[in-house]
């Protein structure tokens, strides 16, 4: 019988969670609990972003970050959005935001065994002028019982449980990785909640898009030159496209859907890149590789840097395997 479009055995994220949670006899379902906050957070971003023109959310909040950045009145929603939801949801101990300085330490009481880095809002210079932004996150454990302190919080990409990002898009959606698949889910505004559309993410091998801001050309590395020429006027085959939103989110969530390269190199001016190794590269690259792309800081894969604190920056070259692999070579071959 046709249920007039409404799907009656429809795969929410948190059906989907359960699912896996069950496939881990150990597992106790403190990381469901925690998806389903970081899930009320997005919800609420989201629904904020989409009436922000309606409840004077745009522009600045007057303040500026850790970065010495602006600090936009969404920022600050999100970013609170996040801390209060997953304090309250008994399962992290640690948190590590782009917004604040220092470590945030949950106490005794609501404390749980996980440590969250995000990203709550990034993008902030897409916001005011509608262009799509997202928020990012990666979930790993406290290795020991001890009170929380910044040596938790600088663990390596290969010590991630789980990450993923929601993108403020056309539509909303959330991407996560488990570590043995990513999957994409859309938010249905009618009732409220993620259902799963898109299925087991794999990225293709080969994309024919590269995104990078070409702003910086004069501040580029010789080999990052030479690769975006080469995309520009290949020796044979035609030339990528060219595609940049400027919010990583949505041109990394381009980039597993069509494939192709997102690059943000360390330029003269920013010698470490810009973007962030705790709660912007490594929840990407832990994503990407899931999907079967790489993720590298154009030396080694950014699941195995170290970090050594919470703010560092770190260039990023991450998409298809190929792509990528191309790009690397180029570099090698300029340092010998
Ligand atoms: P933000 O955290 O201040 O929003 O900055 C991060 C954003 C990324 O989303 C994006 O990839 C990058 O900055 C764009 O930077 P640029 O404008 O230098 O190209
Ligand atoms: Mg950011």
């Amino acid at each position: 019988m046709s249920n007039h479009g409404f799907d009656s055995d429809t795969v929410t994220l948190s059906r989907f969670v359960l699912a896996e949670q069950s496939k881990v006899p150990t597992a106790t379902g403190e990381l469901t609990q925690l998806l389903n906050a970081i899930q009320t957070a997005v919800k609420v971003i989201s629904s904020a972003v989409r009436r922000a023109g309606f409840t004077q959310l745009f522009g600045i909040a007057g303040e500026t970050n850790v970065q010495g950045e602006e600090v936009k009145k969404l920022d600050v929603l999100a970013n609170e959005l996040f801390i209060n939801m997953l304090r309250s949801s008994y399962t992290v101990a640690l948190l590590i935001s782009e917004e604040n300085e220092t470590v945030i330490e949950v106490e005794t009481s609501q404390r749980g065994k996980y440590i969250v880095a995000f990203d709550p809002l990034d993008g902030s210079s897409n916001i005011d002028c509608l262009v799509s932004i997202g928020s990012i996150f990666a979930i790993m454990k406290k290795e020991d019982n001890s009170i929380p302190c910044l040596k938790d919080a600088l663990q390596p990409g290969t010590k991630v449980v789980a990450a993923g990002y929601a993108l403020y898009g056309s539509a909303t959606m959330m991407v996560l990785s488990l570590g043995n698949s990513v999957n994409g889910f859309m938010l249905d505004p009618s009732f409220g909640e993620f259902i799963l559309t898109d299925r087991n993410m794999r990225i293709p091998n080969r994309g024919k898009i590269y995104a990078i801001n070409e702003g910086y050309t004069s501040e580029w590395a010789p080999a990052i030159r030479e690769y975006v020429e080469n995309k520009k006027n290949p020796c044979k085959g035609k030339p990528y496209n060219a595609r940049y939103v400027g919010s990583m989110v949505a041109d990394v969530h381009r980039t597993i859907k069509y494939g192709g390269i997102f690059i943000y190199p360390a330029t003269k001016s920013s010698p470490n890149g810009k973007l962030r190794l705790l709660y912007e590269c490594i929840p990407m690259a832990h994503v990407i590789q899931t999907a079967g792309g790489l993720a590298s800081n154009g030396q080694i894969p950014i699941l195995d840097v170290q970090p050594t604190s919470l703010h560092q920056r770190s260039p990023i070259f991450l998409g298809s395997k190929e792509d990528v692999e191309e790009v690397l070579e180029i570099i090698k071959k300029h340092e010998k």
